[in-house]
């Protein structure tokens, strides 16, 4: 092989190597880098303007050849920023990235395959169901939902719902004090009051709401729990109504095997008074599971749920109502008991965890 001879091919290796390198480069190019990248490859000083400088001094006869092959490596080369661009260009709209300046996702880096992230979705408590569902059994019966302030005054907590001076009937609803006023409620019973006071009778209401109690926290205790109220106030309304009412109410939430059973208690508010209690929901009554005591209501049949009796004469004129005119009837429950009937959990504390491993069983 004479000089020249080993001259062309050194040539035309080095236009190979160039031709290759410039290809990858381009190829694995940041966005930003392309401009630079067309004036090093391309540019008036570039590499490719050092090979064409060679030409004029080739043989005459090699001139042609090279000249054709440095054409074909410019359009190569050419090719690959426009396709580079073109690219760049799609990813920078469908994405809103800035691509001509560092910092961005690089246009290889952006896999659209990938399988996206699902977000954590929560799960609704079923406390919150089962406090639906009884109100809306008394929605079906043309009842309205009130509610009423969690912070709540000293006079419309007791008295307004009749509770004498420093009776002991107050015990029992120790609450949380803002100040000698202002208390945390510690039932629903006080928007009776707040309900009587904006509308004239007939009242047809129910309220679900958040109470506070000072109870120390065990698995059937929480210092925040929960309670619905009913109300009905017109003329001529009886203790039957009121029967009538939670019947209903007992066999749409629990089926029609479920009824009520009504024992005399006091409440300030209401006069006569009744705790009011269910059939058992497990035992069904029987007090017994394959002839073992039943556990849910101790054997008795029967579970206690809440309060009610009709409104004292004394809360119906402590609103402007008429008592010889106006009757009513009310009643109170706390909504944790009926939950955790209905769906058999025996620890109170499990609805203010957000444990999704409880949460995640309804
Ligand atoms: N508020 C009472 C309690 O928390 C329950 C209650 C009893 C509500 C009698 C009433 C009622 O409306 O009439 O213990």
């Amino acid at each position: 092989m004479d000089d020249q001879t080993q001259e062309m091919v050194a040539l035309t290796e080095n236009i190979r190597e160039f031709e290759e390198e410039a290809l990858r480069t381009i190829e694995r190019a940041e966005s930003w880098e392309l401009p630079d990248l067309r004036i090093h490859y391309l540019g008036r000083k570039g590499s490719l303007r050092a090979l064409y400088a060679l030409v004029p001094g080739l043989p005459e006869g090699a001139r042609a050849g090279i000249g054709r092959r440095l054409n074909e490596v410019r359009a190569n080369v050419e090719t690959a920023l426009e396709k580079a661009q073109t690219v760049s260009d799609m990813i920078a709209d469908k994405y809103h990235l800035d691509v001509t300046k560092p910092g961005h996702v690089a246009a290889e880096d952006v896999d659209v395959t990938m399988p996206g992230r699902m977000p954590r979705i929560g799960k609704r408590n079923p406390l919150l169901t089962t406090l639906e569902d009884m109100v809306d059994v008394f929605v079906g019966m043309g009842f309205k939902v009130a509610e009423g302030p969690e912070v709540e005054t000293y006079y419309y907590s007791f008295p307004k719902l009749n509770y004498p001076e420093w009776h002991p009937a107050m015990d029992s609803q120790m609450t949380f004090y803002v100040n000698d006023d202002v208390l945390l409620r510690s039932q629903t019973s006080t928007v009776q009051i707040r309900v009587m006071e904006n509308q004239e009778p007939p009242v047809r209401v129910v309220v679900p709401g958040r109470c506070f109690r000072r109870d120390t926290v065990d698995a059937t205790h929480s210092h925040t729990f929960y309670q619905i109220e009913g109300l009905l106030v017109d003329e001529g309304v009886t203790f039957a109504d009121l029967k009538g009412a939670l019947e209903i109410f007992a066999r749409e939430m629990f089926g029609p095997d479920i009824h009520t059973r009504f024992r005399p208690d006091f409440f300030p508010f209401t006069e006569p008074s009744a705790e009011f209690a269910l059939t058992c929901v497990k035992c069904r009554g029987a007090g017994q599971n394959a002839g073992e005591m039943c556990r849910v209501c101790r054997g008795s049949g029967w579970l206690e749920v809440g309060g009610s009796g009709m409104v004292d004469p004394n809360v119906l004129a402590g609103v402007g109502y008429d008592p010889e005119r106006y009757t009513g009837w009310a009643f109170g429950c706390g909504i944790e008991r009926f939950a955790m009937l209905r769906y058999g959990i025996d620890d109170i504390r499990l609805f203010y965890g957000s444990d999704m491993r409880f949460l995640e069983q309804f």
